[in-house]
């Protein structure tokens, strides 16, 4: 068989090809893949035999766009929620599969992976050819994914009808994988998108490694409690006074937060008293935020001492200073 390449132009013909059952090679942000209409167990059968590749690994199925997910599998409203903010892009999902899905595909599991790549030649090859495309990394089973059109011909070449040129890959590695099946979602394979960066949208998760990460408490990781001006913390009285000093002579209107009985040494200077212990602290605390910041635009806040009620002081004022 003799491979051709063809850059964008070629996505008719690509799309074509695969309705017809056949293989084409194309990019997507993360690597090459090589694509059959995941709904025809002949083609499928196909990118096993042109790879090499052990029966016994499912494949991915790539869609052009997160509505089509239950063409293929049942969504979920946590796969809907993951998809809404990692995709498109290299984010693979594991879900249970719906009876069109050949087993072939799925290496007889019930379950199916499924991602919607970026990349825009992929994009335009799976809606112009109206197929859901089941795609392994491009290269001969055992080699390192291929991540340009050079690497995939030089290991497809004789054995697939086209490899459609989109060049370099931006990411350069697989998509994450996590499945969504198992009572705790769990990275198989990890990728671009981290542990960390899916803990923001799940509230645990499992990584590859078998460690259950947690996220932190809801609302933890947004912006909370924040005056609309700029907050800085001091830690005592010297400090307090060298800061509101610098930033009156940048031309700030400072005011001074205070937790203690120095008051004395910040004499002739704005001030709002917060009290003189946690208690009182805690208190009057958000009250003088928004006092504060209707007369003043910078706001220096005297820390009290991180322990017992303190402790939970020092967190609001933390995060309203934006250093937590
Ligand atoms: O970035 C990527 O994911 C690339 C591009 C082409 O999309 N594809 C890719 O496919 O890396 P492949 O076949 O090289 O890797 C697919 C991975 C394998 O580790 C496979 O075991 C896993 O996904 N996988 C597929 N279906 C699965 C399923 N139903 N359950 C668990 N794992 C599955
Ligand atoms: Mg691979």
């Amino acid at each position: 068989m003799k491979t051709r390449i063809l850059n964008e132009e070629g996505i008719k013909v690509g799309a074509a090809l695969i309705r017809e059952g056949e293989l084409v090679a194309f990019p997507t942000e993360t690597v090459y893949g090589l694509g059959a209409d995941a709904l025809n167990a002949v083609a499928v059968a196909k990118i096993f035999e042109a790879k090499g590749r052990p029966q016994d690994n499912p494949l991915i199925v790539h869609l052009d766009s997160a509505d089509k997910l239950s063409l293929v599998a049942e969504p979920t409203e946590l796969a809907i929620k993951l998809l809404a903010k990692f995709s498109p892009g290299p984010l693979t999902l594991v879900l249970n599969k719906k009876p069109c899905v050949p087993d072939i595909v799925s290496a007889n599991l019930s379950t199916v992976a499924v991602r919607i790549p970026s990349h825009k030649v992929a994009r335009a090859l799976i809606a112009e050819s109206g197929r859901p495309i089941a795609a392994p990394s491009a290269n001969l089973s055992g080699r390192p994914s291929p991540t340009c059109a050079s690497d995939v011909f030089a290991d497809m070449d004789g054995r697939i009808p086209l490899v459609l040129d989109g060049g370099d890959c931006d990411i350069g590695i697989e998509s994450t994988v996590v499945d969504l099946t198992s009572e705790i979602p769990t990275i198989l394979r990890p990728g671009y998108i981290t542990a960390e960066m899916l803990l923001l949208e799940l509230e645990k998760i499992k990584t590859a490694s078998g460690k259950v990460l947690v996220a932190k408490a809801p609302g933890m990781k947004h912006k909370h409690y924040a005056p609309n001006c700029t907050m800085v913390l001091a830690d005592n009285a010297k400090q307090l006074v060298e800061l509101y000093d610098k930033a009156e002579a940048e031309g700030y209107r400072p005011v001074i937060l205070s937790s203690s009985k120095e008051g004395g040494a910040i004499k002739n200077r704005n001030i709002i008293v917060l009290g003189t212990n946690s208690r009182e602290v805690s208190h009057s605390l958000f009250k003088a935020l928004r006092e504060a910041e209707k007369q003043y635009n910078y706001i220096l806040a005297e820390t009290v001492e991180d322990v017992g009620l303190g402790k939970s002081v020092m967190n609001r004022m933390k995060k309203a200073a934006g250093v937590d």
